[in-house]
C-alpha cells in the first residue's frame, strides 16, 4: 500500500473513474476531479469513497485554487493522471472555432494547466508520476476529429519534452493512447460509424476502462521509475507503429 495522493482529472466517470477505483484499490489516496456532471460525481463519492472536486480543467485560475484546496485539505499531489477529455466531432469544413478552442483547451491546456500546477511540489520532493491520457486518434487521425486529433498529438509531444526535463528529478512522465473504449465518449459515435471502426479492431471488441487503468497502475508505480517518455498504447490492435 504506497499512501500516495493521486489525482485524477475527469476521474468520476469512464475511463477516469475506473483509473481513480483502480488506484484506489492498490492503496492510493486518490482525489477525483469533474466539472460537467455534478450528479454521477456525486453518486460516485458515495460509491467509492473517494472525494471529488469540481473545477474546469481548461481554466488555470480554476485548476489553481482547485489544486490548492486538494493540498490543503488531503496533501500534496504525487501522482497525476491528465485524463479530463471532451469531444466535438466534425469536418473542418463545418466546424466553428468554438469547437476548435473548447477541445484544444480541454484536452490539452488542461495538461499543462495542471502539470504546471504540481511540478515544483514533485522537484522539491524528487519524486513524481504524470500519466496523459492521449488517444489513437492523436497517433493515427481520424476523419472528423481535426480537433481532437490535434490536441491529444499535442498530449504526445507535451508528455516527450516534460519527461526530459523530470527525468533527474524523479518525475516520470508518461502517455496512454487509449483505442476506443466502451464509454459515453464512444458511444455517441453515430451507430454506423461505429460499427466500421469496431470492425477494423483485430481483438473484435472495444476496451474496457479497466483496460486503460491497467496500464495507468504499471506507469505509476514506484518502481517504474526507468520508464519514461514512453507512450503506451492500448487498442486492440486497430493501430500499430
Ligand atoms: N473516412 C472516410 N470517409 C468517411 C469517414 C471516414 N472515417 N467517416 C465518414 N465518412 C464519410 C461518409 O461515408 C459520408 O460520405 P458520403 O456522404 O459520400 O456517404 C461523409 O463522410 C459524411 O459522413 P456522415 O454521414 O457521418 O457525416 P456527418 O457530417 O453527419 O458526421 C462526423 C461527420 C461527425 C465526423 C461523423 O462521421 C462522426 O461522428 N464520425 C466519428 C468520428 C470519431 O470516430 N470520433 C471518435 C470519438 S471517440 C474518441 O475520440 C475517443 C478516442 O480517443 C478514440
Amino acid at each position: 500500500m504506497t499512501g500516495r495522493i493521486a489525482l485524477v482529472s475527469g476521474g468520476t466517470r469512464g475511463i477516469g473513474r475506473s483509473i481513480s477505483e483502480t488506484l484506489k484499490s492498490a492503496g492510493y489516496r486518490v482525489v477525483a476531479n469533474y466539472f460537467g456532471n455534478s450528479e454521477a460525481a456525486q453518486r460516485f463519492t458515495e460509491e467509492t469513497g473517494i472525494p471529488h472536486y469540481r473545477f474546469n480543467v481548461a481554466d488555470f485560475g480554476e485548476c489553481k485554487a482547485g489544486v490548492e484546496k486538494i493540498v490543503h485539505e488531503v496533501g500534496p499531489i504525487e501522482v497525476l493522471v491528465n485524463n479530463a477529455g471532451i469531444t466535438r466531432d466534425g469536418t473542418l469544413h463545418k466546424m466553428d472555432y468554438e469547437s476548435w478552442e473548447d477541445v484544444i483547451h480541454t484536452n490539452l491546456t488542461s495538461c499543462f494547466n495542471l502539470c504546471r500546477l504540481v511540478i515544483d511540489s514533485m522537484r522539491d520532493r524528487g519524486f513524481g508520476r504524470i500519466v496523459n491520457i492521449g488517444s489513437i486518434n492523436g497517433q493515427a487521425g481520424q476523419y472528423g476529429q481535426v480537433n481532437y486529433a490535434a490536441a491529444k498529438s499535442g498530449i504526445h509531444g507535451f508528455t516527450k519534452a516534460l519527461a526530459q526535463e523530470g527525468a533527474a528529478k524523479g518525475i516520470t512522465v508518461n502517455a496512454i493512447a487509449p483505442g476506443y473504449v466502451d464509454t459515453d465518449m464512444v458511444r455517441s459515435v453515430p451507430h454506423h460509424v461505429l460499427e466500421k471502426i469496431i470492425a477494423r479492431i483485430p481483438t473484435g471488441r472495444l476496451g474496457r476502462a479497466e483496460d486503460i487503468a491497467r496500464g495507468v497502475m504499471f506507469l505509476v508505480a514506484d518502481d517504474a521509475d526507468f520508464i519514461t517518455g514512453s507512450t503506451l498504447s492500448i487498442n486492440g490492435g486497430q493501430h500499430m507503429y
